[in-house]
């Protein structure tokens, strides 16, 4: 099923073998290895086999061809499978795990590594730092735990000497908010092999940490540790195995030195695991002799560097290596330890610390990435993805307690396995009325039993012996098996079979397990189930200064006369927490990664045939296999289905009308095509093969779109009509405050005008009120307001003026309004005659302009002009209603010039108190002429004339150009010239002179 990949390199899944046969299986297995494809799927599976050489298979493209891809779109891969839980998890929020079995060296822990790297590198798009903190102390804690947790063994150079589980929490997002890691460390003392000169840590992992120590620490922090760099100085080290430093030492210190820093541990933390290793290191090389009686230490300069690394003191250290307290009903003795006591004693110590130690480490990495603050209402589901690495089954040639309990795990994990893949799904084919054919499979229940059983157990013979009274041998349980489990299938020894030599009399019984024959040796049994650690190194521990140990050492508060409970045994601690640890992984949704190792060489080249087949037979694959090709994919039940693909059939969507689910289903099911890959159990449907499954995602996620368009589509609109009904509102609102705002305003107008009628000034002092915003826009009429207001007035005050008035009046507007601000002298003040020739000649003048049709004089009065030819004469100028004349008073006002009223454009005054004016006319022939008065002498009649000229000009809608300059612009025949005004002292009267650029006005200063 998967693609990609031709057949030269065999086949991607077992499940397309041609005929289910352990040589095909092999064959295919075989073929794939030297391939290196070391990854083949049984449907949702994986077969992994270790390749003992570094693979280019794990870096960041690989990551990305896997990522959100289905499982069969791509070869087999750790990452395909870590996918899948991935996904399972985030689209249907189920809690997931992956189970990691195999044989010890099989590759468990590597992979468990790659599917976390892979978790890690799909999660968190967002860069959210906290996420990046949970992840980076997920990835690192691994670090230093392998450092404190594994073990050199001759099945594996990192082997783990600890279970490890660890569940990862995602949020709603799919991102990783926290995790939990459960530990089941199995390192028991073993008294026999001390006497060989083993100590407990005769394989295990602190071998590896002490070494690293030695090799890593630098001098100085030796120095303050009291160890030297030699090895083979501390017997915990030393004896039995060599040790081959690799160079790789060092640098592993100090990268656990750093994870220890990631993951937060304080610097005093740090360096209290330091003390208490090398606190270990040392209690090893204390030595017991006898003095008489009494046992002695030899090397009590040792004690007291135990001491001080625990942080106590060294006569305690001593009294509770030499002496146990002792209560006796009231009484407490000191009762003194044989040498073979104190020994055991210490090593017993020595363990106890390295546990507390190791648990302790557990219990800080947990609580830092414990989920904290998650609220699943507001959060979403908080959904789990655990990863089971826990060791391997195995087989050494001698295999004691620890070994019983390893494999003890892995039988419950196949059961695990079984009850999940074999014989719950053939179960519930049959349940569901789906025509199935029983596959036969080994079901390892009976060796789990022969375990783990209340009462029938040999853990609970285990329990039974060690709580005899009096003195208890490991002979004495075996013979209690021999009696109990005589006639068991899977149990033998030499007593029950008395031929069978590979059995040691008295000391070895063999389980038969669902991996093949395993023969444990006894010794060692009973004390390493008791586990007794004397009170007196609890009480020892818990009053040292160093708070960290302190905290490890809790029950070393208890008095020595309080009587406790009996703790329980080693072996059922460790059921316990196996069984809690399958119950765990029995309710999420289980992915497995199936470890098989090649060969016992560690060569990546050999594939020992007989080892693998061994392998596949006890991991039940074949059968696997059977069940995978004649089940279903996939199972779901209607109502469930139903909710995820309703969308993708018109007649399902949204809701269907059939009289049940199951007929909605089938009509979905056929309105596709895929009748014919699946089939109706009673309340579930099974599909067949992925690949109708991914198709269903596959349109179910088309739709999605869809469907999230639709909303947002129908959201987007009723937002926006809440907008625009606010919109609108709003703009009511304003509508009616404006008016408010307007109303006011008048009112206000109203209110303060209403009384301007009976003023004396008609309201012109009254303020008009400042307009509200709204009116602004509406400038205009606001100002036409006031000009009306303002023309009513003036209305109302010419009323008042007496008709022959008014001319005048208005010539003095006209005035006003051309040269207020202009000119120095308007002359408002005085009475405007206008013809003041008639005050001393009426008649000749008259006479004198008999041809002209005028209605009116306008202007008349006595000028000095000055001419093209600076010729200055006096002259008179009589303005009417059409013409303007130039006249010689000299000759009877003989008219000189006459210039039509419609040729005059414009006049030209100075802005000082002379009489200057200077007419502008169309054909360029200005006349310049300085107005005289004799009668009053010195009249300014300057405004009058601009004044009476502006009047007429406006009313018959004509315009008259006023310039007031000094000096005056003239054009006299087209040639351009200035007149300037200049006052002088001893002028009698104004004249003319010549200059450069015109003439020069000379007036008299006074
Ligand atoms: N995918 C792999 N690529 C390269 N080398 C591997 C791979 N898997 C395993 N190995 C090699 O095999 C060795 C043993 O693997 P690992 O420690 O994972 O075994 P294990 O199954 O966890 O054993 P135990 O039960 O003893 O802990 C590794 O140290 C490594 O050298
Ligand atoms: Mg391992």
């Amino acid at each position: 099923m998967a693609e990609q990949e031709s057949l030269e390199f065999g086949k991607a899944d077992f499940v397309l073998m041609d005929t289910v046969t352990m040589p095909e299986f092999m064959a295919n297995l075989r073929l794939r290895f030297e391939k290196g494809r070391i990854y083949t799927f049984i449907g949702e599976v994986v077969v992994s086999v270790n390749p003992y050489k570094n693979l280019n298979i794990y870096g960041r493209d690989t990551i990305e061809q896997y990522r959100g891809r289905e499982l069969y779109e791509r070869p087999p891969h750790l990452f395909a499978i870590a996918d899948a839980a991935y996904k399972a998890m985030k689209r249907r929020s189920k809690d997931t795990c992956i189970v990691i079995s195999g044989e010890s060296g099989a590759g468990k822990t590597e992979a468990s590594k790659y599917i976390m790297h892979y978790i890690a590198a799909i999660t968190n798009p967002g860069q959210r730092a906290e996420v990046e903190r949970v992840k980076n102390i997920l990835l690192k804690s691994n670090c230093v735990l392998e450092a404190f947790g594994n073990a050199k063994t001759n099945r594996n150079d990192n082997s783990s000497r600890f279970g490890k589980y660890m569940d990862i929490n995602f949020d709603f997002k799919g991102d990783p908010i926290g995790g939990h890691i459960n530990n089941y460390l199995l390192e028991k003392m073993n008294k026999k092999e001390k006497k060989e000169g083993f100590s407990f840590f005769h394989s295990p992992c602190l071998k590896l940490l002490f070494v690293q120590l030695l090799q890593g620490g630098s001098d100085q922090m030796l120095r303050s540790l009291h160890l030297q760099k030699d090895a083979s100085a501390y017997s915990y080290i030393s004896p039995g195995a060599q040790i081959k430093c690799s160079i790789n030492d060092g640098a592993e210190f100090k990268a656990v030195a750093d994870a220890m820093k990631v993951i937060g541990f304080k610097q005093e933390e740090i360096q209290t695991v330091y003390k208490i290793v090398a606190a270990i290191l040392h209690l090893g090389n204390l030595k017991f002799s006898v003095d008489g009686d009494t046992p002695v230490i030899e090397n009590s300069k040792v004690v007291s560097i135990i001491a001080d690394l625990l942080s106590t003191k060294s006569d305690m250290v001593e009294k509770a290596l030499l002496f146990r307290t002792v209560a006796t009903g009231r009484d407490v003795i000191d009762k003194q330890h044989t040498e073979q006591e104190a020994t055991y004693g210490r090593d017993a110590f020595a363990k106890a610390i390295y546990e507390r130690l190791f648990a302790w480490i557990v219990t800080h990495i947990n609580d830092v990435i414990e989920v904290k603050n998650y609220d699943t209402t507001v959060h979403g589901k908080n959904t789990v993805i655990g990863v089971l690495d826990i060791y391997g089954f195995e087989i050494f040639d001698n295999n004691s307690f620890e070994q019983f309990c390893i494999n003890y795990c892995n039988e419950k994990l196949q059961q695990l396995f079984i009850q999940l893949v074999l014989k719950q799904e053939q179960e519930e084919y049959q349940r569901e009325g789906i025509p199935w054919k029983h596959i036969d499979y080994f079901n390892n229940q009976v060796i789990v039993d022969l375990v783990e059983q209340q009462h029938k157990g040999i853990i609970s013979i285990l329990d039974d012996a060690c709580m005899n009274v009096g003195k208890v041998t490991d002979e004495m349980f075996l013979e209690a098996l021999n009696n109990k489990l005589g006639k068991h299938a899977h149990f033998s020894s030499r007593k029950l079979c008395a031929t069978d030599k590979t059995l040691e009399f008295d000391r070895d019984f063999r389980i038969k397990h669902y991996a093949g024959d395993v023969i444990y040796s006894v010794t060692g049994f009973i004390d390493k189930n008791k586990d007794t650690l004397f009170q007196d190194f609890k009480r020892l521990m818990y009053n040292s200064s160093n708070p960290v140990l302190k905290m490890m050492w809790p029950e070393g508060k208890l008095s020595i006369t309080e009587v406790t409970k009996r703790p329980l045994t080693a072996a059922t601690l460790f059921k316990n927490s196996m069984i809690a640890l399958v119950d765990n992984l029995a309710s999420k949704e289980p992915y497995y990664v199936r470890c098989i190792k090649p060969n016992d060489k560690k060569s990546p080249q050999l594939f020992d045939e007989e080892r693998c087949r061994h392998q596949v037979e006890y991991l039940g694959l074949l059968e696997n296999v059977r069940v995978r090709r004649a089940g279903f994919a996939y199972r779901q039940t209607y109502e469930k289905f139903l909710h995820r693909y309703k969308m993708i059939s018109e007649f399902t969507w949204p809701n269907h009308d059939l009289p049940s689910d199951k007929d909605a289903v089938k009509k979905l099911i056929e309105c596709h095509g895929f009748q014919h890959d699946v089939a109706y159990g009673k309340t579930k449907i099974f599909i067949r093969t992925p690949r109708t499954l991914f198709t269903l995602e596959e349109l179910h996620a088309k739709m999605l779109v869809r469907i999230v368009l639709f909303l947002q589509k129908v959201w987007r609109g009723t937002l926006a009509r809440l907008r625009y009904k606010r919109t609108k509102a709003a703009l009511t609102i304003l509508k009616y405050y404006r008016r408010y705002k307007v109303k006011s305003y008048i009112q206000e107008v109203a209110r303060r005008f209403h009384n301007v009628r009976q003023m004396k000034d008609y309201g012109k002092h009254v303020q008009w009120p400042t307009p509200p915003k709204v009116l602004r826009r509406f400038e205009e009429p606001v100002e036409l307001m006031q000009v009306f207001c303002g023309r009513w007035r003036a209305g109302e005050l010419i009323r008042s003026v007496p008709p022959e008035v008014l001319p005048q009046l208005r010539a003095k507007v006209a005035a006003m309004e051309v040269l207020k601000g202009h000119r120095a002298d308007i002359g408002l003040q005085r009475a405007w005659e206008g013809n003041y020739i008639a005050l001393v000649s009426t008649s000749e003048v008259i006479s004198r302009v008999a041809g002209d049709k005028y209605m009116n004089v306008l202007f008349s009065c006595h000028v000095r002009k000055v001419n093209r030819f600076n010729k200055v004469e006096d002259r008179a100028i009589f303005i009417t209603d059409r013409h303007l004349y130039k006249m010689d008073p000299m000759k009877q006002y003989k008219v000189m010039k006459t210039i039509p009223l419609y040729n005059l454009v414009g006049l030209s005054v100075s802005n000082g108190k002379d009489q200057l004016v200077v007419f502008h006319t169309k054909d360029n022939k200005d006349l310049i002429v300085c107005l005289f008065s004799k009668e009053p002498s010195n009249d300014s009649r300057i405004g009058e004339l601009v004044g009476v000229l502006a009047s007429h000009f406006k009313r018959s809608k004509r315009t008259l150009q006023v310039s007031v300059t000094n000096p005056v612009q003239c054009s006299l025949h087209g040639r351009k010239c200035t007149v300037s005004v200049e006052t002088k002292i001893n002028q009698s009267q104004p004249d003319f002179t010549k200059h450069r650029s015109g003439f020069i006005l000379c007036v008299p200063g006074n």
